[in-house]
C-alpha cells in the first residue's frame, strides 16, 4: 500500500509542479502599493490590468471611509456564528433587499462567499433524479457544485445554441423517466473569453423545453446593463433568469456574494445552502461595505461609464493595431497571440519588466495548445496614458514574438537551467 503522501513527494499537482519555475513570478506574484491601475511589481511601476475592479471602487476615498468607520464599529468578529444560527442582523436583511431591489427581483440572500455560495445552490436546487446542462467553459466553482450532484448532468459545446438545444432535448428526456427537472447553469459574462452566455437564445428556449435557469454574472453585475443590473438586463432578459448569482468581489471590490430570485426560491434556498447554514456569516465590516458600494453602483453611473470609455478605447486601440481580442462582448478583453509556453514566460517577462505593463497570461491546458492569451482587465481607475502606452508595448512585444526573439531567449533560458 501507498504512503497516502507519496503523490505529494512526487509532484505538486498539474499547477504546482510548475512552482520552481513560476511562483512569485508567474503564479502568486506579489502586487504592491495601493490597488488601483498604477502598481509595483517587484519594485518597478507597473500598469495593472489584472485586477477585476471594475468600477474602481477597491480604493475609492468613500468606500475606503465607509470600510474604516465599519471595522472601527465592529471589529472583524460581528456577528459570530452561521446566519441560521447567532449571525443574522437587520443589517444583512437591508442588504438583501437592497440587492433585490437592484436586480430587479423578488428577493435576494447574501452569501459569506461566492465560490461556496454557488456551489451549495447548485447543490440545493437538483436532488438525484434531476438533470444538470451547463456550458463547458464553466466557471470551477459551478463545477464544483456539479460535482456535487448524485443524478445526471450534460456540457454543451461553449456559447452553442445547437448544443444546448441537444443536451436540453437530452436531458429532459431522461428527467421523464426519473420524475425530476432540468436545470441549465450559464455565466452571465464568461470570465476568460469575455464573451456574454447566450441568455437571449437560452431564454427562448424555455418556450420549447420545461427547465430553469441559473446565471452567474460575477462579471456582468455592476458592468453590464441600463442600471448595472448584469447581463440579463443587458440582454432584456432579467425576468426569466430563475436564480442570479453575483460575487462583490468584482465590480464591488470586496468579499461575500449573493442570489436572487424569486421569493419562494430565495426562502427554500436560505434554509438549503450548507455552506451557508453551517459557516460563519458574512461580517459587519463588509455587509457595511457592500451596502455602500451598492449605493455608488445605484448613484453613480458616470463609474461604469468610465469603465466602458476605457474599454472602447482598449479593446478599439486593440483592434486597430491588428490583435485578435477574440468576441468579447463584455469589458474582459483577452489577447490572442501565436506562440508556446516558454515563448509565453519570455514575452510577459519582457511586458513587466522593460514595459511596466502587468497583465494575467494563460495557456495550454486552458486554451489549445500553441495560443497565449493576454487577459487584460480595464477599470474605471485607467487612463488614456495608461492605454496609450499599452498599445504601443503591444504592438513591440508583437514584433518580438514574430522575429523570434523569444524564442531565442527561452531556449537561452532552458539551456542555461539544464547546466545549472
Ligand atoms: C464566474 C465566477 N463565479 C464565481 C466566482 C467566485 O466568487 P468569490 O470570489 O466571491 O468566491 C468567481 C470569482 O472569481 C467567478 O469568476
Amino acid at each position: 500500500m501507498k504512503d497516502l503522501f507519496s503523490k505529494i513527494y512526487r509532484d505538486k499537482g498539474p499547477l504546482g509542479k510548475w512552482a520552481d519555475q513560476a511562483e512569485g513570478y508567474f503564479v502568486f506574484p506579489k502586487l504592491e502599493g495601493q490597488i488601483s491601475n498604477r502598481m509595483k511589481f517587484q519594485g518597478r511601476d507597473v500598469i495593472t490590468w489584472s485586477i477585476n475592479d471594475y468600477l474602481g471602487l477597491a480604493n475609492h476615498p468613500e468606500v475606503r471611509k465607509v470600510d474604516a468607520e465599519a471595522a472601527e464599529k465592529y471589529g472583524s468578529a460581528y456577528p459570530m456564528g452561521a446566519r441560521m444560527m447567532s449571525g443574522h442582523t437587520d443589517l444583512h436583511e437591508r442588504l438583501q433587499n437592497e440587492l433585490a431591489d437592484f436586480v430587479q427581483k423578488e428577493s435576494a440572500y447574501v452569501l459569506n462567499f461566492g465560490y461556496q455560495g454557488i456551489l451549495s445552490t447548485i447543490d440545493a436546487l437538483v436532488g438525484k433524479d434531476d438533470v444538470i446542462v451547463y456550458d463547458v467553459d464553466a466557471h470551477a466553482c459551478i463545477i464544483d457544485g456539479v460535482r456535487l450532484h448524485l443524478g445526471k448532468r450534460f456540457t454543451y459545446k461553449h456559447n452553442d445554441m445547437d448544443s444546448i438545444e441537444l443536451n436540453l432535448a437530452r436531458a429532459e428526456k431522461i428527467a421523464e423517466q426519473t420524475g425530476g427537472g432540468v436545470l441549465l447553469i450559464s455565466e452571465g459574462v464568461f470570465g476568460m473569453r469575455g464573451e456574454q452566455g447566450k441568455l437571449k437564445e437560452i431564454v427562448e428556449l424555455k418556450k420549447k423545453y420545461n427547465f430553469r435557469l441559473l446565471v452567474d454574472d460575477a462579471h456582468g453585475f455592476g458592468t453590464l446593463g441600463k442600471t448595472g443590473a448584469g447581463a440579463g438586463e443587458e440582454q432584456g432578459v432579467q425576468n426569466d433568469i430563475d436564480v442570479y448569482f453575483a460575487t462583490f468581489a468584482k465590480s464591488m471590490a470586496s468579499t461575500g456574494a449573493f442570489i436572487a430570485g424569486d421569493q419562494e426560491v430565495i426562502d427554500y434556498l436560505k434554509y438549503n445552502l450548507r455552506s451557508q447554514m453551517f459557516a460563519k456569516s458574512l461580517q459587519m465590516t463588509l455587509v457595511e461595505g457592500a451596502l455602500k458600494r451598492l449605493e455608488m453602483l445605484k448613484t453613480m453611473p458616470e463609474l461604469k461609464n468610465k469603465l466602458w470609455e476605457n474599454v472602447r478605447a482598449l479593446q478599439g486601440g486593440l483592434k486597430e493595431r491588428g490583435f485578435d481580442i477574440g468576441t468579447t462582448t463584455s469589458c474582459v478583453t483577452p489577447v490572442y497571440l501565436k506562440g508556446s509556453i516558454p515563448e509565453a514566460m519570455a514575452l510577459v517577462k519582457d511586458l513587466r519588466e522593460n514595459h511596466g505593463i502587468f497583465c494575467s497570461i494563460v495557456v495550454y491546458p486552458v486554451i489549445p495548445k500553441g495560443l497565449i492569451l493576454l487577459r487584460m482587465i480595464p477599470t474605471a481607475t485607467h487612463t488614456q496614458e495608461d492605454i496609450d502606452e499599452t498599445l504601443i508595448a503591444f504592438s513591440a512585444i508583437r514584433e518580438r514574438l514574430e522575429n523570434g526573439t523569444y524564442k531565442k531567449l527561452s531556449a537561452a533560458i532552458a539551456k542555461q537551467q539544464e547546466q545549472s
